[in-house]
């Protein structure tokens, strides 16, 4: 039998596997009863910074579902906070001061020592591929460096992201610098995690979506390259992440990634057929889908399934999944993975 973890690895190369490996974005948080319990008398940073809570959030689905993979409880904005930046959690959104809009509040960001300044997380990552090893997939994350910009430039989750288009747009300068300081930093984070024990790391470039083709060229991809080629070296799987991701497919395939995350905003299919013979893919329900019935969800997990025949494609949602999610359509989710076989595509087609 193939442990979950090799599965993993195995999607992400490409090679065929028994059947595609699940994992869902979001799936520590708050629609389960046991990480509001944690949270009910911890804040959000409390969790994230001590290495046993982390460890223990990170593992609360995966005492309850089989999916194949843990990803490691943190946040993008990690990056931030250690770079001297203020990031609030607050109900509409994080809250983040002060603002990077001149050359000068570039002076005011602190130099990162990631063995220092992600102790927390190297030790939360240990916990986890102790408890999980050689079983499980432990997946490690960190923000790319233009969606990380957008909360810099922005204060928060701006809803098209003009603030940080009108920086780039009069001062390219500034821009590329602060979007190379950050990825270095991504650089170092990535590879910290890597080193603590994570078997692939997951790039988010959420925002990047809001951009034209010619942007995403210009200030999305270079920056998703230098981290890849400071990474190259160790072998690591990585997967880039993008929302929106359609108008970006074949630019994303061409970052270096192994495996590109999609939204729901395309098929499987056309996917596949764009960019399948480049890249592992990694989606793409619509997470409001778990609402729905658990044979609806079977039947929409096993078109996703045909639609990459199960190789080189890890089931997962199109977006992370918001706190209202039912726990039983997790599970329904996860199943309908679990139970699927090459059998079952042949009967089918
Ligand atoms: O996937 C997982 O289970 C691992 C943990 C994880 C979190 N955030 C925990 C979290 C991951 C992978 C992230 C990524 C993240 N964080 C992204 C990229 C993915 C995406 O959703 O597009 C972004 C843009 C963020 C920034 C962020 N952090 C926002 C916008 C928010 C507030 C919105 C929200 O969902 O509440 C957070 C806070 C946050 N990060 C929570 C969790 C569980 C909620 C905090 C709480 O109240 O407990």
């Amino acid at each position: 039998m193939i442990s979950s973890r090799e599965r993993f690895l195995a999607a992400c190369r490409r090679e065929p596997v028994d059947r595609p490996p699940v994992w869902l974005m979001r799936q520590a948080g708050r629609y389960l009863p046991e990480y509001q319990d944690v949270r009910r008398t911890r804040g959000f940073w409390d969790v994230v910074r001590a290495p046993s809570l982390a460890a223990e959030v990170t593992l609360q689905p995966l005492r309850r579902f089989q999916m194949d993979a843990a990803i490691i409880f943190s946040d993008i904005l990690i990056v931030l906070d250690a770079m001297g930046v203020e990031v609030t959690y607050r109900p509409g959104g994080p809250l983040i001061t002060p603002l990077v809009r001149e050359e000068l509040d570039l002076t005011r960001l602190r130099e990162v020592n990631p063995a220092r300044d992600f102790a927390y997380l190297a030790r939360a990552i240990e916990q986890v591929t102790h408890e999980l090893h050689p079983e499980k997939a432990v997946l490690g994350f960190a923000g790319a460096p233009f969606t990380l910009a957008a909360y810099l430039v922005e204060g928060g989750a701006g809803k098209n992201v003009s603030q940080l288009k009108a920086l780039a747009y009069n001062k390219p300068e500034l821009y590329a610098t602060l979007a190379s300081r950050i990825a270095e930093v991504v650089a170092g984070l990535l590879a910290l995690q890597i080193d603590a024990g994570v078997d692939a790391v997951q790039i988010f470039d959420t925002w990047a979506g809001h951009l034209s083709p010619e942007d995403y060229e210009t200030l999305a991809l270079p920056y998703v390259r230098t981290i890849v080629s400071r990474l190259a070296s160790r072998g690591t799987p990585l997967i880039l992440y993008l929302r929106n991701a359609a108008g970006h497919l074949e630019a994303a395939a061409r970052s270096g990634v192994d495996v590109i995350s999609l939204d729901h905003s395309i098929s499987l299919a056309e996917a596949v057929r764009r960019v399948g013979d480049k890249v592992a893919l990694q989606g793409n329900l619509d997470p409001a889908e778990l609402a729905g019935p658990p044979e609806r969800i079977a039947r929409r997990v096993g078109e996703m399934i045909a639609a990459t025949q199960g190789t080189g494609h890890i089931v997962n949602l199109g977006q992370g999944l918001t706190p209202d999610t039912p726990i039983e359509g997790v599970a329904a989710f996860v199943e309908a993975v679990r139970r699927w076989s090459p059998a079952m595509a042949r009967a089918a087609s």
